[in-house]
């Protein structure tokens, strides 16, 4: 069928236009796809979708809470009591996360960067079955179990995929490839938000599945990544395998003629060679790795205590607060997740352009000036006001619109590329954990202080947010279209100064 095939070729073939006027044409081939593809898809999956997942389907699980626990004791479970439950399942995929992170560096570098992603595919086929069988079973421990280690598979993935994406990229596509891990985030958290509506799969029978679906894109990343080498940078400096380095580097760049890049590669081991392992004391310790290192954690700090997560858990409850009544929030939390997805698109397009930079300082600067309008949107709203509802809406789409330019992705791949590869592990571990920990937080403490403060709750994300704006401006340099192994000689040589 003609007009089938030309539907599915317009938009590829756009596409395509679109990079090349971009220029992220160069370099791109399609074997690099296919990695980009079966690493990230497979990872990022299950940071985004078990961010989201539990949403939609609050109210559907904790009624079923308070009977399975009502079943064991023989008598009503508190309301109180059901919240606590509900509230550990959802935190405690951050404390998995802290600790994934926490040992990112160390599966890195003993199993590899694609060997260490194949192997976490384990922890979700496990957290499937708890999460999938903890109703039949009647075990409401067994969510708290499940995910908590899916908790771990997603910082352990948060560490692993954007640091085997910055290694296999060429120079200058190195941000709009680590963009993907962000984009794929976005995009899951789309997919659980619909998938868990009570029309698909957030019903009283289905919800088991809507929680194991999370199976699905490991078993497409244990079925793809396998034909994908190793990330060359490791092959070569880890391993001291120049062969297999170069064979796989041939391979990501779809040519034989990479000794360019090779030498660069085999220059970079050779220096490390005299370097010892770098530990978390080194990188404390030694001021050429500790400017990097702070930069990198406080980044990984603005991103989370922008509040972006309050508003990713919480926006119906925003929402409702803003005068919608529940289907209106429901809709307006899908559009939030819908534009989220597209304006990450557009920062993949734009990173390799405008620079990280740039991106980071008009994102949080966008964030601190509509959270300011928010607030102040949200002190006159009500129920009999619907305009002021619906500048709360726009308000709260464009703060993600603002938080998708920089905020949301650079982040993920900038320790990756502050780092040179003997540093890059550890400290990839300390920002992943720290990233976790502050989401956590956010995660623990928002309703709290909503209660406390109303609306005005969001005026402490505005300090956070115009603090790590001046710091950003003044810290983080530029690292587009730099090497790898120059952004470390700018570090180096700062450090002298
Ligand atoms: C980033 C954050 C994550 C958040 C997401 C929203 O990936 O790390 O916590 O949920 O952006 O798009």
């Amino acid at each position: 069928n003609p007009s089938a095939s030309s539907y599915t070729e317009a938009p590829l073939s756009r596409l395509w236009s679109l990079m090349q006027r971009t220029q992220l044409d160069r370099g791109f081939t399609g074997t690099l796809a296919f990695a980009i593809a079966a690493s990230a898809l497979g990872s990022s999956f299950q940071h985004g979708y078990n961010t989201g997942v539990l949403n939609n389907p609050k109210d559907i699980i904790s009624e079923w809470i308070g009977n399975n626990m009502g079943n064991r004791t023989g008598t009503e479970t508190s309301q109180e009591t059901v919240t606590l439950v509900f509230s550990i399942m959802v935190a405690i995929f951050c404390v998995g996360g802290m600790i994934g992170g926490a040992v990112t560096g160390l599966i890195a570098d003993k199993f590899g960067r694609k060997g260490g992603l194949l192997l976490n595919n384990i922890l979700v086929i496990l957290a499937a079955i708890c999460l999938g069988t903890a109703k039949s079973a009647g075990s409401y421990e067994l969510i708290i179990l499940g995910r908590f280690i899916i908790g771990i598979n997603s910082g352990l993935n948060a560490g692993l995929a954007p640091m085997y994406l910055a290694e296999i990229s060429p120079v200058n596509l190195r941000g709009a490839i680590g963009t993907v891990y962000q984009l794929v985030i976005t995009i899951s958290i789309l997919i659980s938000q619909v998938l868990g509506l009570q029309s698909i799969l957030g019903t009283q029978t289905q919800w088991p599945t809507l929680l194991a679906i999370t199976v699905v894109p490991a078993i497409f990343q244990i079925v793809t990544l396998p034909f994908c080498p190793e990330s060359p940078k490791y092959l070569m400096t880890n391993k001291g395998k120049e062969l297999e380095a170069q064979k796989a580097l041939s391979w990501f760049r779809g040519t034989l003629a990479v000794h360019e890049e090779m030498d660069m590669i085999k220059a970079e081991s050779e220096a490390l060679k005299l370097v010892p392992k770098v530990t978390v004391r080194e990188l404390v310790t030694n001021s050429t790795l500790r400017i990097p290192l702070i930069i990198s954690l406080t980044v990984m700090c603005a991103q989370q205590l922008s509040g972006i997560n309050a508003v990713m858990f919480f926006s119906t409850a925003i929402f409702n607060m803003a005068g919608l009544s529940g289907e209106k929030a429901s809709y307006a939390t899908l559009a939030m997740g819908g534009i989220n997805v597209l304006m990450t698109v557009v920062s993949l397009f734009l990173v390799e352009k405008a620079g990280r930079k740039t991106l980071l300082l008009i994102g949080f600067g966008g964030m601190a000036i509509d959270t300011l309008l928010l607030t102040i949107a949200m002190g006159f709203a009500s129920a009999e006001r619907p305009t002021v509802g619906i500048f709360c809406v726009i308000f709260v789409l464009v703060y993600v619109i603002m938080f998708a330019t920089g905020p949301g992705s650079i982040p993920w791949f900038l320790v990756s590329e502050l780092f040179n590869q003997a540093a890059r592990p550890t400290a990839t571990s300390l920002a992943v954990c720290i990233n976790w920990t502050a989401n956590f937080l956010v995660g623990l403490a928002f309703l709290p202080l909503k209660e406390l403060l109303g609306s005005y709750v969001f005026l402490i994300f505005l300090v956070l947010q115009v603090l790590f704006l001046l710091f950003i401006y003044k810290k983080v340099p530029e690292t587009k279209n730099k090497t790898l192994e120059e952004i470390s000689a700018m570090f180096r040589q700062q450090s002298y100064q």
